[in-house]
């Protein structure tokens, strides 16, 4: 296949991605997407990197077998432990979520004090505070881990008192640092937007990397000179580790529309 027609392969460790591939489709309509989402194996979030980035390898491997020309790693955790890894690996452009959220977190504070939410992994990995630190060394980064935001998202509560109280209790701990910026730094985050911007205050900036992220992939096919030309409909293919069964009922609440061509198929060993 010409390589300007092959689609885009994109990974995750579940459903979350599927807010990535969202904004991707949006800003990217008549690219080919084909999803992976190792549902068998989610959460990444409380794993060591060592797992992480074996589980990454694998994914890769098979999206590379796909034959795409660009691969994005839309986990948070992934691109936090096992970007660099990746990227030596394979002969195509690899794009991560964390260096796209930087560079807009560095661009919309004032203060220079940002904070960064995420799962225990990426946190621990200070993956966004090395990025942020790389721009402007000036500005303040304050990490904090939520690790029961996922778990939330994944069963449908998005907003209501538990929710509430729950997002409060974590944010206390950040709310205190004067930050005017909030990277949500999870797949899973941008669907709780609403509750966090009420719980740590409107005039806080959120930054929701997944926009970021389509933008930053549109760039870098433009500057390849690897756009899709063909005028019929793109590919959409989705592949999942477990049963597709939950994918598709959840999934489609994160990605807005149907969920079809999906196929459950093997990574790891
Ligand atoms: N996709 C993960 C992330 O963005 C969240 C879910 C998980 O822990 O695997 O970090």
């Amino acid at each position: 296949m010409n390589k300007k027609d092959r689609p885009i392969g994109v990974f995750d460790s579940g459903i979350g991605g599927l807010t990535v591939l969202k904004e991707i489709i949006k800003e990217l309509p008549d690219e080919g997407t084909i999803y992976l989402g190792d549902t068998a194996r989610v959460p990444y979030g409380i794993r060591s990197p060592e797992t992480v980035i074996r589980y990454s390898f694998e994914n890769t491997r098979f999206l590379s077998s796909r034959d795409i020309k660009i691969l994005v790693v839309a986990c948070n955790t992934a691109s936090s432990v096992s970007l660099d890894a990746i990227k030596n690996s394979i002969p195509i452009p690899v794009i991560g979520v964390i260096e796209p959220g930087a560079k807009a977190a560095v661009r919309a504070t004032r203060n220079k004090k940002i904070g960064i939410i995420g799962t225990e992994a990426t946190i621990k990995s200070g993956s966004y505070t090395r990025a942020i630190k790389a721009i402007d060394k000036d500005v303040e980064v304050f990490g904090l881990s939520c690790p029961l935001f996922v778990p939330l998202v994944e069963e449908g509560w998005t907003e209501g008192d538990v929710v509430t109280m729950i997002t409060k209790r974590y944010l206390e701990g950040i709310k205190d640092k004067c930050i005017d910026t909030l990277v949500l730094g999870c797949t899973h985050y941008p669907l709780l937007k609403k509750v966090i911007s009420s719980v740590i205050g409107e005039d806080v900036r959120l930054i929701d990397s997944a926009v970021e992220v389509a933008q930053e992939i549109k760039a870098t096919l433009e500057i390849a000179g690897l756009k899709r030309e063909q005028e019929e409909m793109p590919l959409r293919e989705f592949y999942v580790t477990d049963s597709p069964e939950r994918f598709i009922k959840v999934g489609e609440r994160f990605f807005g529309q149907k969920i079809e061509h999906i196929e459950k198929i093997a990574v790891g060993g």
